[in-house]
């Protein structure tokens, strides 16, 4: 439900910290201390983020909804034509899309955390593997590459990463497929090892799918965010002080 998502809700209280803020300008003009703009920006971001604090919103929202009014501010101080407003939103819009409701924004696994999850792969048959959330595509073209008898795939929502993974995968010949679309309408049980570098607000419905559908004999691996399941998880530490990978077999 729209309600519940965070960016919402943060859009919420903005417009809710307009009105206060809006009566408390208005009373000082009367007894003749007008705010600047810059000053009525800050008064309504200091009080948007006292608001986001105070309903629970996440602690990195509070910088983002101080600092809104002042960016805003900044915008038009700038005199920006339109069409760039435009075109950067509809950039992030591609590159970020349904962030807003996944709470899985991009960013990149490295080399050590593929080459760690290559060395748990059943050896001597062929494979089928996905990367849910596929992003720019790094994980698997890496993977495409070091098992070229498996089928190796990944699914990812945003447009814009999705196409430059394809894009990456014509130019340097990769095998790799790469689907655009929701990784919950996959059927799991397809894959021998489903690879995740998500959020940790998106594993405890991970895990509930991986339980219903994931075969006996494959693997669930996650990368940074834990496998919420009681027991029989393997974790393996692919840098020196970085995160953990968590590996699940079924
Ligand atoms: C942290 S990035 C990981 C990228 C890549 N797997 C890697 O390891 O470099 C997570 C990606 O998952 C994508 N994503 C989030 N929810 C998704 C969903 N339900 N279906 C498909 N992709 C999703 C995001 O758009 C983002 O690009």
């Amino acid at each position: 439900m729209i309600s519940r998502t965070p960016a919402f809700q943060a859009l919420l209280v903005q417009a809710g910290a307009l009105l206060p803020c809006a009566a408390l300008a208005v009373a000082l003009e009367s007894f003749g201390h007008g705010l600047t703009l810059l000053q009525a920006a800050l008064l309504q971001g200091l009080l948007a983020a006292l608001i986001s604090w105070k309903v629970g919103l996440a602690r990195w929202w509070l910088p983002i909804q101080l600092l809104f009014p002042i960016a805003l501010l900044a915008g038009l101080a700038l005199h920006l034509p339109p069409w760039l407003a435009a075109a950067a939103f509809l950039v992030l819009l591609g590159w970020y899309w349904s962030t807003y409701r996944t709470q899985v924004p991009y960013y990149p696994s490295s080399p050590a955390v593929w080459r760690a999850v290559q060395a748990e792969l059943p050896q001597g048959r062929a494979l089928r593997i996905i990367d849910i959330g596929s992003g720019l595509g790094g994980f698997t073209m890496h993977l495409a590459g070091a098992r070229p008898e498996s089928e190796v795939m990944g699914i990812e929502l945003a447009p814009v990463p999705w196409l430059l993974s394809r894009l990456r995968a014509v130019l340097s010949g990769s095998r790799a497929r790469f689907l655009r679309g929701d990784y919950d309408q996959l059927n799991f049980a397809e894959y021998d090892l489903v690879f995740a570098y998500l959020s940790p607000a998106a594993m405890p419905a991970l895990w509930s799918k991986a339980q219903r559908e994931m075969r006996a004999g494959s693997l669930l691996a996650s990368y940074e965010f834990e496998i919420p399941a009681a027991n029989g998880i393997k974790t393996i530490r692919t840098t020196e002080g970085g995160p953990l990978l968590y590996i699940r077999a079924f």
